[in-house]
């Protein structure tokens, strides 16, 4: 029998597992009538408060515009510093974009791929107003140093949880050490709708009721806006699917960390380096990305083996043309450049098979043995 092709991740094999209960789930949904802010975002919205341990969560339309109102919701203004990294998805740089904001970057660590705190000091200005790490493929940033800096300067911290929905340290969850965190429900996420979805959670009730408003054209009563807000609402059918996935994040994580473990075991220090361990955290998982110094050639073994591969990214956000030489921090970002050229995402999600697994565990053995 031919091999079939295995993708990096697949939301369709999510889709077939659950079939059955997201088709009554929509069902419920059409028949109800309620088709914005109903039940379903309401009972979402606790339900995903809960597993996180915090006390608000605010349904929203995407991640990046989960970034956009964390950050403006925490009191961002036009023209104010905000200091991320570079190595990330483009998404967290428009969000800051988006309010008006000005992106600065700092360089990450090489062990967590993460923003590097010992170099957030001396690029925080008289205009920076907030922090905002990402928690890169799945992996904790070091939300202690970050937050102690951050509050050491009087800046607000907003984590960019997109990749790491379930990711923990020291026992707590990832969105839960900021003053807010953003959420993307994209498709292959860890936890995905079938479009888009987003969500923003905080401790604060201030930064809740405020992206509360925000999501809905600024209003705090129905059809009076208090103050210029958008349309950023979380989708009632996309909610309802959502919370029939939930229950099963945090088995599909554990899943996601089993066949991440196989692949470290099957890779040769030596030519491929998986992601580290990082004490005290607990990984998500959503891509497992090694470093590879000849990427040119593992790829293409890869894919003649039917295994898919990707780069997240191809290129860092500084060195896009739409970022190219404008932000602040990019002249000094020498870990960013570095890793930017080896990295190789393998697929990974929880419906990869046992067999799948092994053959892709097979092959890398097979390229690094060759070398
Ligand atoms: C790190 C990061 N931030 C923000 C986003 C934006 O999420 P969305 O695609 O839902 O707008 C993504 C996802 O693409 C992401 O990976």
């Amino acid at each position: 029998m031919q091999d079939r092709f295995i993708p990096v991740a697949s939301p369709l094999e999510q889709y077939q597992r659950h079939r059955a209960p997201i088709i009554d789930a929509i069902g419920k949904v059409l028949e109800s009538g309620r088709y914005i802010l109903g039940e379903e975002v309401s009972l979402f919205e606790r339900e995903f408060a809960d597993f996180l341990e915090i006390k608000h969560c605010i349904g929203v339309a995407n991640g990046t515009e989960a970034v956009s109102l964390a950050l403006k919701s925490c009191g961002v203004k036009p023209g104010d510093e905000v200091i991320t990294v570079s190595h990330t998805a483009v998404a967290t740089v428009a969000a800051i974009e988006l309010i008006g904001a000005v992106p600065v970057f700092a360089d990450i660590d090489p062990l967590t791929r993460c923003m590097d705190p010992g170099l957030v000091q001396s690029l925080i200005t008289s205009k920076t107003r907030a922090v905002l790490p990402v928690h890169m493929y799945g992996q904790p940033a070091p939300m202690k140093d970050i937050c102690d800096i951050a509050r050491m300067n009087g800046l607000r911290i907003v984590e960019d949880c997109a990749q790491a929905c379930g990711a923990e340290m020291s026992g707590r969850k990832t969105g839960t050490f900021g003053d807010a965190a953003a959420f993307s429900f994209y498709p292959t996420k860890n936890l995905g709708a079938i479009g888009d979805g987003g969500a923003v959670v905080t401790n604060d009730p201030a930064v809740s009721e405020e992206v509360r408003a925000l999501r809905e054209y600024g209003w705090r009563q129905r059809y009076i806006s208090a103050e210029p807000g958008m349309n950023s609402r979380l989708d009632e059918v996309q909610a309802a699917i959502l919370r029939v996935k939930l229950p099963f994040l945090r088995e599909d994580n554990l899943r996601r960390r089993q066949i991440a473990q196989r692949y470290s075991r099957a890779v040769d220090g030596d030519f491929i380096t998986p992601p580290r361990n990082v004490p005290g955290t607990e990984h998500a998982m959503h891509l497992y990305v090694v470093e590879c110094k000849d990427r040119a050639s593992l790829q293409p073994f890869l894919e003649d083996r039917k295994i898919g591969t990707a780069l997240h990214y191809p290129k860092p956000v500084h060195l896009q043309e739409a970022y190219l030489q404008r932000i602040r921090g990019s002249q000094r970002l020498p870990e960013t450049e570095r890793l930017y050229e080896r990295i190789v995402s393998l697929p990974l999600y929880p419906e990869l098979s046992e067999p799948d697994t092994e053959r892709i565990c097979e092959a890398l053995s097979l390229w690094c043995s060759s070398r």
